[in-house]
């Protein structure tokens, strides 16, 4: 199979959205260019204004086509593990004529039997990961292509979410004046690209920490077993140096990424200059003090998700 061409990856998330832009040829993936912007109408990685979220969309992508000097119509959207079940799934076909090779449509109707599913109302099917592929009774094969036989089955995991969440996905893309050519489990593509091969075989947690919401992953045997979501993460850290500094949120912001670190012991007793709401003259704090704010809520979010 030919894939060769243009993707274009999106990542929407609570502060800001992400687009990258690259170009497969001869089997490997160049990236050509990224836009990244400020995120609207999102909340904890879950859209909730379609309509600010659209403009935030269109600007980024903007943005990436100016850098790769492309025109994008059409994107493949990370879907944020929020309220994602991966379930375990069986299928099975059986193939009208024994003498024909087993092709591309035959892999997409057992996939289509496994995911017929007693559903709640309130879930749709987001994708169907296949584990193993068995062929009249022969199990572990990874592509039954090409093969021949009478019966066709498949084992693998079902992924599902709230309809809601994934329609206002949908809907900002569209809205944006995009097309959506797939769906990708977040932290499934982010284990696929940053954990090597052994790293995806004997199991690893990757650790998304994003704005609104910390994600953990459980990849094993190159699958992704399990994920837990913290609803938390750097936009709570920032939000306890305003409150504890009493300083505005740009200016946390600002001194978290300039000054912070995560761990207070590594700081320094050096002071920086903060703007205080209500006063002249700036008030000078430490490196260690603002440490320890940091600190303290990510000890929260880490311990959190290490419990679960
Ligand atoms: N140098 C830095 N030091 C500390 N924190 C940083 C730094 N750079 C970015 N951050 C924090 O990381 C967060 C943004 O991360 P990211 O872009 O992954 O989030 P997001 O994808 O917008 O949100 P989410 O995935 O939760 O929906 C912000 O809270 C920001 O303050
Ligand atoms: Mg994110």
């Amino acid at each position: 199979m030919d894939n060769s061409g243009i993707y274009v990856g999106l990542d929407i998330g609570t502060t800001s959205i992400k687009v990258i832009v690259a170009e497969y040829v001869k089997g490997q993936m160049n990236v050509i260019g990224v836009g990244r912007e400020p995120s609207d109408g999102v909340n904890r990685g879950v859209i909730v204004d379609i309509d600010k979220a659209s403009i935030a969309i269109k600007r980024a992508v903007e943005s990436a086509e100016r850098k790769a000097n492309i025109q994008i119509h059409d994107v493949v959207a990370g879907i944020p593990a929020n309220l994602l079940r991966i379930e375990p799934v069986r299928g099975m076909i059986a193939i009208s004529d024994s003498s024909r090779e087993i092709g591309n449509q035959d892999v997409v109707e057992v996939s289509n039997a496994a995911s017929v599913h007693n559903l709640p109302p309130e879930q749709e099917v987001v994708d169907v990961l296949p584990d193993e592929f068995i062929v009249d009774g022969f199990d572990g094969i990874k592509d039954p292509r090409g093969m021949v036989g009478v019966r066709l089955e498949m084992n693998g995991g079902l992924i599902t979410g709230p309809k809601t969440i994934i329609h206002n996905l949908k809907s900002a893309i569209r809205q944006a004046g995009l097309g959506l050519v797939d769906v990708v489990v977040s932290p499934l593509a982010l284990g696929r690209t940053i954990l090597n091969d052994g790293e995806q075989d004997f199991g690893t947690i990757t650790l998304d920490l994003g704005a609104g919401q910390s994600t953990a992953a459980v990849i094993h045997d190159h699958h992704l077993k399990y994920t837990f979501v913290e609803q938390e993460g750097g936009q709570f850290v920032t939000k306890d140096i305003s409150v504890v500094l009493n300083t505005s949120l740009d200016n946390a912001e600002q001194i978290k990424q300039q000054y912070g670190y995560a761990v207070a012991d590594q700081a320094s007793s050096d002071a920086f200059p903060v703007n205080v709401v209500g006063q002249n003259e700036p008030v000078a704090v430490t490196e260690k003090y603002l440490s320890e704010i940091i600190e303290a809520r990510m000890e929260q979010i880490l311990t959190n998700i290490k419990n679960n």
